[in-house]
């Protein structure tokens, strides 16, 4: 499971598809075990259930984020200093970022988002909060190699990866995230990550599958998307949405289960599933307090001071992009 890449047009009822998410939905769905992955939860409409989940009562992690960075985002400013650009990875609404601004008194804020119209419209909703600091929005899929714009390319960095975003990777994965992090904003550079911590599942379990129903509309809306983009046939309404705690992999999974024996077309591509059987959409994975500085260690970065909530459920960590060292 993966995180944004390019962005898709997502306006018109014949969208123009992307050829990324073409590729990706038909090998997901023709591999024995059935998975997209869920950077392609975030179209239009995605993006928008996207931030009514982070809204609701069970989905303790965007309350948690913020309010750690309520909490210590002067203590970041003491670390860091000020005049640094500040890179958002996966800005999306961009919700957060005045927090950590306002404490931080950047030269440049750079927004880097898969979601195009969703970015730009968030970089104007922020900017007269900050008419004087100059807003660089870059539409980018954050897991390919993002070239900085010209003017931030000299300034000192403080990367900003709120949310636990990183938990749709896999470590591997993640770890060349935060290889390729280190690479965009340069040695000396700063990181702020939100991490989810590992907790009771049954909490986990509420948070991904909300009594609203909220999270199950924002997993059946990549069927939805599907079908709007790539031609689909698929009968939305023979799937359920599933989330499951796997214990040992240490991560919540969504998946979409027929509920019934199903054919249907994409891309003019036939596909069958058995009555439950399911597609692999997301992972989230959660992370104890050595897990996530050894994910930042094998990725090149050194946590330099960590803020948890008092009931630990929720982890922000600053860290430092170190130079590479030898062993030990
Ligand atoms: C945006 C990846 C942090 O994994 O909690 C929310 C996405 N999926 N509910 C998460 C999500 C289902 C979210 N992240």
């Amino acid at each position: 499971m993966d995180a944004p890449r390019r962005g898709a047009v997502d306006s018109g009822v014949r969208a123009i598809a992307d050829p990324d998410f073409r590729d990706d939905v038909l090998a997901g769905l023709a591999s024995p075990i059935r998975a997209i992955p869920a950077r392609w939860f975030y179209d239009r409409r995605g993006s928008e259930l996207f931030e009514a989940i982070t809204r609701l009562p069970e989905y303790y992690l965007t309350r948690a984020d913020a309010s750690l960075l309520e909490r210590h985002a002067a203590e970041v400013a003491a670390v860091t200093g000020a005049g640094r650009a500040v890179v958002e990875f996966g800005s999306g609404s961009s919700a957060k970022t005045p927090i950590l601004l306002r404490a931080v008194a950047p030269s440049s804020y750079v927004p880097i988002d898969i979601s195009g119209d969703f970015l730009r419209h968030s970089a104007a909703e922020l900017q007269p909060l900050f008419p004087d600091l100059p807003i660089h929005a870059v539409e980018a899929d954050f897991m390919v190699p993002v070239r900085l714009p010209e003017a931030v390319r000299d300034a000192p960095k403080l990367g900003f990866f709120p949310g636990s975003t990183i938990g749709n990777l896999v470590a591997g994965t993640g770890v060349d995230l935060l290889r390729r992090m280190k690479d965009t904003l340069g040695l000396g550079s700063y990181l702020l990550i939100g991490m989810d911590r590992v907790k009771n599942p049954a909490v986990l379990l509420r948070a991904y599958d909300d009594a609203a129903g909220v999270t199950a509309a924002f997993n059946l809306n990549l069927l939805h998307r599907i079908n709007r983009e790539l031609g689909g046939t698929i009968p939305v309404e023979a799937f359920r949405h599933r989330a499951l705690w796997n214990d040992p992999l240490g991560r919540i999974e969504m998946h979409l289960e027929a509920m019934r024996d199903v054919a249907f077309d994409v891309d003019s591509k036939r596909f069958t599933m058995r009555a439950g059987e399911t597609i692999h959409t997301e992972n989230s994975h959660k992370y104890g307090p050595r897990d996530a500085r050894l994910l930042l260690k094998a990725g090149g970065w050194e946590a330099v001071r960590e803020w948890t909530d008092p009931d630990e459920s929720f982890a922000l960590i600053l860290a430092v992009a170190e130079a590479t060292r030898v062993a030990p």
